[in-house]
């Protein structure tokens, strides 16, 4: 399974290359907003990730109309070779993601929020598509009730788009999507930091520490 990371902010796209645990990012607007109110461009702020993420980066247009999301879709298709195009889903968003996959351009349908729009995109040609399971937990549904749906009808019918769990709020999402077998979650920086620990493997890292410092009385590498 990969790690993305859902975020539009350098610092944390950096610090997850350096754990080694980088595989891909997604933004949406909302996040390059929050970047853009510290001053830097749309265009500065998406090239920098383009080039230090060492895979995909989803980037989303913010059109609603056919032409403009085409438009849109090539230009930011042009600023990298890792650059995909996260269209909303929608019947506009399905037709521009089939002239998309027909240019050859990998698309990210996004806003997906049933097992029948999961199918859509997969046949309109999307390589992501993107389930929001905390938005459907906020709502008292089964957000990853519908990863399981989605995973199923992806088998059923030998389909190869990936599914890439979205608007993921606590490890257990996480945990669950490994179990489900989804090809990718994005996780927002907070996430991804709670995974590595555990509470007994930090208290059996002092505990060897400690019998090797009662031992010897000091901690000096014998070698
Ligand atoms: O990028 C889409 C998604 O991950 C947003 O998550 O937490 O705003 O529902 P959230």
């Amino acid at each position: 399974m990969k790690l993305f990371l859902d975020t539009a902010n350098i610092d944390e796209i950096r610090q997850a290359n350096e754990w080694g645990l980088l595989d891909g990012v997604t933004t949406n607007p909302s996040l390059v907003a929050k970047e853009m109110k510290k001053g830097a461009s749309f265009k500065e702020i998406v090239s920098k990730i383009l080039n230090e993420t060492p895979g995909p980066v989803s980037i989303e247009v913010i059109a609603s109309d056919y032409d403009s999301i085409l438009k849109q879709a090539l230009k930011i298709s042009s600023l990298g070779g890792n650059a995909v195009v996260k269209v909303p889903f929608n019947t506009v968003g399905l037709k521009a993601t089939k002239a998309l996959d027909e240019k050859r351009i990998p698309v990210n349908s996004t806003l997906i929020f049933s097992g029948i729009q999961a199918l859509f995109a997969a046949k309109a040609g999307a390589k992501y598509v993107s389930p929001f399971v905390g938005r459907l937990d906020d709502i008292a549904e089964d957000g990853m009730a519908l990863i399981e749906q989605i995973k199923t009808i992806y088998t059923n019918y030998n389909m190869k788009t990936n599914i890439l769990v979205a608007s993921i709020r606590n490890p257990l999402h996480v945990l669950r999507s490994m179990l489900i077998g989804a090809d990718v979650v994005t996780l927002p920086f907070d996430v991804l930091s709670k995974l590595p620990s555990h509470p007994k493997s930090d208290e059996g890292l002092s505990r060897f520490l400690e019998d090797w410092e009662k031992a010897f009385g000091s901690m000096e590498f014998p070698l």
